[in-house]
């Protein structure tokens, strides 16, 4: 694996949303732009890339095979469907944890909907692929608030990733929408490494770096 060309890298970014109705969706504040800058990083280490993207406002990379997606079950099915392909899975995306119940097909009339939604937990998409592994190289992320660090170690163990980028949210500078980031890379041996504060791009070029799948 020590050719960079035959590295094919799955990475899915952006957020999903969950629809109510056909105006009302669940989601989250994600732009995608972390995921899209690994894509690019790992075009320009030379991999292939299957990009699984949710509704984000971003140009489409340069040299990538671009998969649109809206919910996390379409999410899943892509993902699903390349896994197997693929040298290394990065899951960037934020996945909604919950979906309504109940998906109207009509919109809901303000006076006449109920007030109250039941919801139902999405596919773990990573903790599913995880569990399914045999080459590949599978790494998540951690979107925390706080205890970054405990929260994402945990995190990595419970999905059975070989590394988690932990990242924090709700802090200037850093998470959704900003332009740079900062980041800590750990390893399933517990050793860990941080990234910045700096661009997502730059960020994005070490990360692929340091997960490069070793020659074997
Ligand atoms: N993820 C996933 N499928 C989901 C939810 C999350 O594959 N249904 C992935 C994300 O893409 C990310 C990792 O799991 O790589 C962690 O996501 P995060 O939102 O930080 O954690 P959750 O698993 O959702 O747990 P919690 O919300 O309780 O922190």
């Amino acid at each position: 694996m020590s050719n960079a060309s035959s590295i094919r890298c799955l990475i899915t970014a952006g957020p999903t949303r969950e629809f109510i109705d056909p105006v009302r969706f669940l989601s989250n504040p994600s732009t995608g732009k972390m995921g899209y800058a690994l894509a690019e990083a790992a075009v320009a280490a030379g991999w292939t890339v299957d990009l699984v993207a949710g509704p984000v406002a971003l140009k489409e990379p340069d040299d990538v095979i671009l998969y649109p997606v809206v919910s996390a079950e379409e999410m899943f099915h892509h993902v699903d469907a390349l896994f197997d392909a693929c040298d290394v899975l990065i899951m960037a995306a934020a996945v909604s944890d919950f979906r309504p119940v109940q998906q109207h097909a009509q919109k809901q009339k303000k006076e006449e909907a109920s007030k109250s939604i039941e919801f139902e937990r999405t596919i773990d998409i990573l903790k599913t692929m995880a569990e399914r592994k045999a080459h590949q190289t599978v790494v998540g992320f951690a979107a925390e608030t706080d205890n970054v660090d405990a929260s994402a170690r945990a995190k990595l163990e419970a999905k059975g990733c070989d590394w988690i980028v932990a990242n924090k949210v709700g802090e200037a500078g850093a998470g959704f929408a900003a332009d740079t980031n900062k980041v800590t890379l750990i390893a399933a041996d517990g050793s860990s490494l941080k990234i910045g504060p700096t661009t997502k791009a730059a960020i994005a070029k070490e990360l692929i770096q340091l997960i490069t799948p070793s020659a074997t």
